[in-house]
């Protein structure tokens, strides 16, 4: 969602600030925008479009060494020029982006800012007015947006810059994410520390309703009442090289096809001196000693959570719930006596997840992330915190977090059951070679996405047993990037309703991966070849038959999403590929949901 960066220093900000507003394209956007403060004043360039398209509106012979800048995800009004950001108060004085909603922006304009003209349709300009304001009334700048922040509901990240004192960025946080970095003779603040490890890799993390200054040479952190906070500064771990696509054409393929690299990681990252696998003895008696999981989750996430369920329950004999976190949230189920909480989440910022965590934060009950972003929001808000070590993932469409959650969700089976039946480590070790056998055969997924999924309206993906979540995560990540109107189903279900929709030549992909089902599967996939479907099957080695297009290398049979979901991931990016669609950044969608 909407991303902030914001630099002072010596240096002219304006390549910094666009260059870092492109490594935060991922996040998802429609219009971007920045605000150069120089001793003529503040110069803003704004559009709806990409960055592409704003380095064409941009003045460059316009210089300044301080300077803001904001890719939007319109909330509140359309995406259009006025209501990118930044935003301007009345007088023109202050200079304000934000990521984030302002609640109750309604009220806060009926009490404080009737006689305002607003210019546009966004919450944001209420800040920005609301600042003015109270400096009008006498207030001095800093006290001002204290006040301001004690009067707003909602979730904000704020870099703000104010004409008559071009020394200092100011900045502020809830909710919604923002890390300062901490340079030689210059700072930086931003979303997130891909924005800012091109000039620095120390970052001061900001907590929620604190605030601070930031000069040239000096960053302080104050909380709302203004009292200074000493934090130290910790170094991002992230390397630079990364978040680069390399000779890659898309980010989406290089991390799909990184996908077995990480999960040897993974391996070698929960393995101890001893070489077995290993996990943080603390987390795993909490589980132990509690009655009940309840996992929450959204999107891919969640996917990977129901496969988790499976493995918690089959491989740790561990009662498993999981849910869906926009709906636990206002919905919340009748919780067991000693439950216990993981939260799953690539960016470890989703608001809607977050809102679950402190629901169940206040109600006393235990939590652990597992997220892919070491200090976000997530982690650093659960009592207890797993990585998913999958590195940067910059694709809108998750892929390899989400085999990276399903494996740490396997290792964390494995470590909680008392005895674990299966040797994990090898077993993990087989699907990491399956999964580069997997990627190493792309044509064959180029041609079938061109002869099925070309030009079709409309795909089912069908499985039973854990293939139904593959399924959902595949339907998923088809329809995302490739528009395609894609629903994952329960193969016994299409028979009760859905089966009307199968017409000739509607794709219908088959997935089968676990012995129990696989007769009744494919009964399925006759019915639905009898209406006419032109059927796709992929299913394990040890039980394909000759005429499956594609046969996926034996791996354990609770492994079997961590392999089956790559033909699919491919699939959906050759189908993308052939409709001409923007792989990485997928219209209306953000790449980190910090709003709820
Ligand atoms: O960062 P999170 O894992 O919490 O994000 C949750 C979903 O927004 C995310 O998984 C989304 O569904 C994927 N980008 C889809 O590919």
């Amino acid at each position: 969602m909407c991303g902030i960066v914001g630099y002072i220093g010596n240096q002219d900000v304006k390549e910094t600030i666009l260059s870092g507003l492109e490594k935060l394209e991922y996040r998802g956007y429609d219009s971007a925008g920045i605000a150069i403060l120089n001793g003529n004043g503040i110069n803003i360039y704004k559009d709806k479009g990409r960055i592409a398209h704003l380095r064409n509106v941009v003045d460059f012979g316009v210089k300044g060494t301080v300077g803001i800048g904001h890719t939007r995800w319109a909330t509140h009004g359309k995406p259009n020029k006025v209501n990118s950001h930044p935003h301007q108060s009345s007088t023109k004085r202050f200079t304000l982006v934000h990521n984030g909603i302002i609640e109750n922006e309604d009220a806060l304009r009926l009490e404080y800012l009737k006689d305002t003209k607003f210019e546009s349709d966004t919450d944001t300009e209420v800040v920005v007015q609301m600042i003015q304001k109270f400096v009008d009334e006498g207030q001095e700048v800093p006290l001002a947006i204290r006040y301001t922040l004690t009067l707003i509901e909602g979730s904000y990240a704020l870099a703000i810059l104010d004409q008559e004192n071009p020394e200092v960025i100011y900045v502020a946080k809830n909710k919604s994410p923002l890390l300062i970095g901490k340079g030689e003779g210059f700072n930086m603040v931003g979303s997130d520390a891909m924005a800012m490890i091109h000039h620095t890799n120390q970052f001061y993390e900001l907590h929620d309703k604190e605030f601070a200054v930031i000069t040239k040479e000096n960053i302080t952190i104050y909380n709302l009442f203004g009292m200074t906070i000493n934090r130290d500064y910790y170094i991002g771990e992230l390397d630079a090289t990364d978040i680069e696509k390399g000779t890659y054409p898309h980010y989406m393929l290089k991390e799909i096809d990184e996908q077995p690299f990480v999960l040897r990681r993974i391996i070698a990252n929960y393995q101890n001196e001893m070489g077995q696998l290993s996990m943080d003895e603390n987390i795993l008696s909490a589980i132990r000693q509690s009655d009940r999981v309840y996992i929450v989750a959204c999107g891919t996430s969640y996917h990977a959570g129901l496969v988790g369920k499976h493995l918690l329950e089959k491989v740790a004999s561990k009662p498993t719930e999981i849910h869906v976190s926009s709906e636990f949230v206002y919905n919340t189920p009748l919780l067991s006596e000693r439950p216990f909480f993981v939260f799953i989440s690539q960016s470890g910022e989703t608001a809607d997840s977050r809102a679950v965590l402190v629901k169940v934060k206040e109600m006393g009950y235990p939590t652990l992330s597992i997220t892919n972003v070491k200090g976000s929001t997530l982690y650093r808000e659960t009592q207890y915190q797993l990585l998913l070590h999958a590195g940067p993932e910059i694709a809108v469409a998750s892929t390899k977090a989400y085999t990276a959650q399903i494996a740490v969700l396997a290792i964390l089976a494995c470590k909680v059951a008392v005895t674990c039946d299966i040797d994990m480590l090898k077993e993990l070790s087989i699907a990491a070679n399956v999964m580069e056998a997997l990627c190493d055969n792309k044509e064959l997924y180029d041609q079938l996405a061109r002869t099925y999924l070309a030009t079709t309206r409309n795909c089912f993906y069908i499985g039973r047993h854990v293939d139904y979540y593959t399924c959902l995560e595949a339907a998923l990540k088809l329809k995302e990037i490739s528009y395609i109107q894609t629903e994952g189903f329960a193969a016994g279900e299409l028979k009760h309703g859905t089966i009307a929709l199968i017409e000739d030549n509607t794709p219908v992909i088959a997935i089968i991966t676990q012995e129990g089902i696989n007769l009744n599967t494919r009964s399925n996939i006759k019915e639905v070849k009898a209406r006419g479907a032109a059927v796709i099957t992929m299913s394990l080695k040890r039980l394909s038959s000759k005429t499956d297009q594609i046969i996926i290398g034996d791996v354990h049979e609770y492994l079997a999403p961590l392999v089956s979901v790559i033909p699919a991931q491919l699939l959906s990016y050759y189908a993308a590929l052939h409709r001409d669609c923007d792989i990485d950044k997928p219209r209306n969608l953000a790449k980190s949901v910090t709003v709820e």
